[in-house]
């Protein structure tokens, strides 16, 4: 270990770039958190807390219901699964929790074609107030992390001073290129700065994280989706620009599946996620998730523009006064996918626009895609008649010809 460490340690001051050519499209997966939180009670809980055995029958569910085939192949622990660092200093999982360790875990997970993603917090303790990674551990804790054969590593950001994480950031990317094994990271540090320049440098972040936390953690409600959203779109253009292959902006998990979104909340939820090419990391029970839910998740064409191989993030083009907004994202070959997103909560309303209103300004014929029901309308030159459900919305792709919806 130690011939290792001196070699380590001296490229951690010239890397500075993540150079692990990851992520080129925003990635897909399961994240624990949202649903299942710090549940560490095993003895009354067996079947939802933070185990080996959750993860191992997220592992089979993602690998058995369609998901992984479709994209959905990281299976990313969060929180609360340290048990401590043994007299060395390195990591341990809880043993009671994980008694095979992690690097079983990701054994697992490789065998099923899956890929295993793992939580730190960089500073005095995480979130939830397990050992963080204080600097003099950041090298140490990437080495681990690579023996352990993970995947990717969220770095959070509580219990830091900005200073620290201005040092720590950087310094676990240089180390996590510095193992040799592809492990993609996602920041936490933007959020913990308020998400905005002059304090979070975005160039610096799309060379040093494949994705980052913007923002607030997301919470099991409609109220919560929109304060992102609006989060987002407000600061748009800041952020529209900074996203793309290999660096991603990351609005926090999808609430689908869970308690606290209608079935038109959650297909929003969805659409805008896509638009914005947000990373897709599902955190409900994927044991007894709804068969409507799967098909939100499941929609093969969604998935597709989610992945679209240009990368550009979608921005918010119209605002209505009868509350209908419009999202454009440019995709590959031509198209374009539309949100028609409805803040209304009347009922579902008729909305029309002109194409040039959405600033198709060609006078070629388009056609469109309802990516949901999969219902095509051919033939558009200049009006977009649109049904929006209640707080609800369309989804549409332009082809070589036009406009799917
Ligand atoms: C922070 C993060 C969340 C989650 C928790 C875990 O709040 O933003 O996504 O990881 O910590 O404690």
């Amino acid at each position: 270990m130690l011939w290792k460490t001196a070699p380590l340690l001296a490229l951690v001051g010239q890397v500075l770039v993540l150079e692990n050519g990851l992520l080129r499209r925003p990635p897909m997966g399961w994240l624990a958190w949202e649903r299942f939180r710090c549940n560490i009670d095993c003895e009354e809980d067996p079947e939802n807390c933070i185990s080996e055995r959750l993860f191992m029958e997220m592992a089979d569910r993602l690998a058995q219901d369609g998901w992984r085939d479709l994209g959905y192949t990281y299976l990313n622990i969060d929180d609360c699964w340290i048990g401590g660092r043994d007299a060395k200093g390195h990591l341990m999982p809880s043993p009671k929790r994980f008694p095979n360790g992690i690097a079983f875990l990701a054994d697992y997970a490789h065998s099923l074609g899956l890929q295993l993603g793992i939580y730190e917090d960089l500073g005095n303790f995480t979130c939830m107030g397990f050992p963080g990674t204080t600097l003099d551990k950041v090298v140490q804790d990437a080495q681990t992390f690579a023996e352990w054969k993970v995947d990717m590593l969220k770095l959070d950001g509580c219990y830091s001073t900005p200073e620290e994480r201005a040092k720590g950031y950087p310094m676990m990317a240089a180390a996590l290129n510095a193992t040799g094994r592809p492990i993609a990271f996602s920041c936490s540090w933007p959020a913990y700065e308020g998400g905005l320049p002059p304090k979070v440098n975005y160039s610096q972040l799309a060379e040093i994280c494949n994705l980052w936390r913007n923002y607030d953690d997301i919470q099991d409600s409609w109220s919560s989706v929109l304060s992102i959203l609006d989060w987002f779109v407000d600061h748009q253009d800041i952020l529209q620009p900074v996203a793309g292959p290999g660096h991603w902006n990351d609005p926090d998990m999808l609430l689908i599946g869970n308690f606290g979104l209608s079935f038109e909340q959650a297909r929003a939820q969805m659409a805008l996620w896509t638009v914005l090419a947000a990373p897709l990391f599902i955190s409900t029970d994927l044991r007894t998730i709804s068969a409507q839910n799967m098909d939100i998740l499941q929609n093969p064409l969604m998935i597709k523009i989610n992945q679209d191989p240009l990368g550009i993030q979608g921005r918010r083009i119209l605002k209505e006064k009868s509350l209908i907004e419009v999202f454009l994202r440019p995709l590959d070959n031509n198209a374009y996918a539309l949100v028609f997103f409805s803040r209304r909560t009347d009922m579902p309303y008729r909305f029309h626009c002109s194409l040039s209103q959405l600033n198709f300004t060609s006078s070629i014929l388009y056609e469109a895609q309802d990516v949901y029901t999969g219902g095509v309308i051919s033939g558009l030159r200049a009006l977009i008649p649109i049904r929006t459900p209640a707080s609800g919305f369309l989804l549409t792709l332009k082809s070589r010809f036009g406009i799917f919806l």
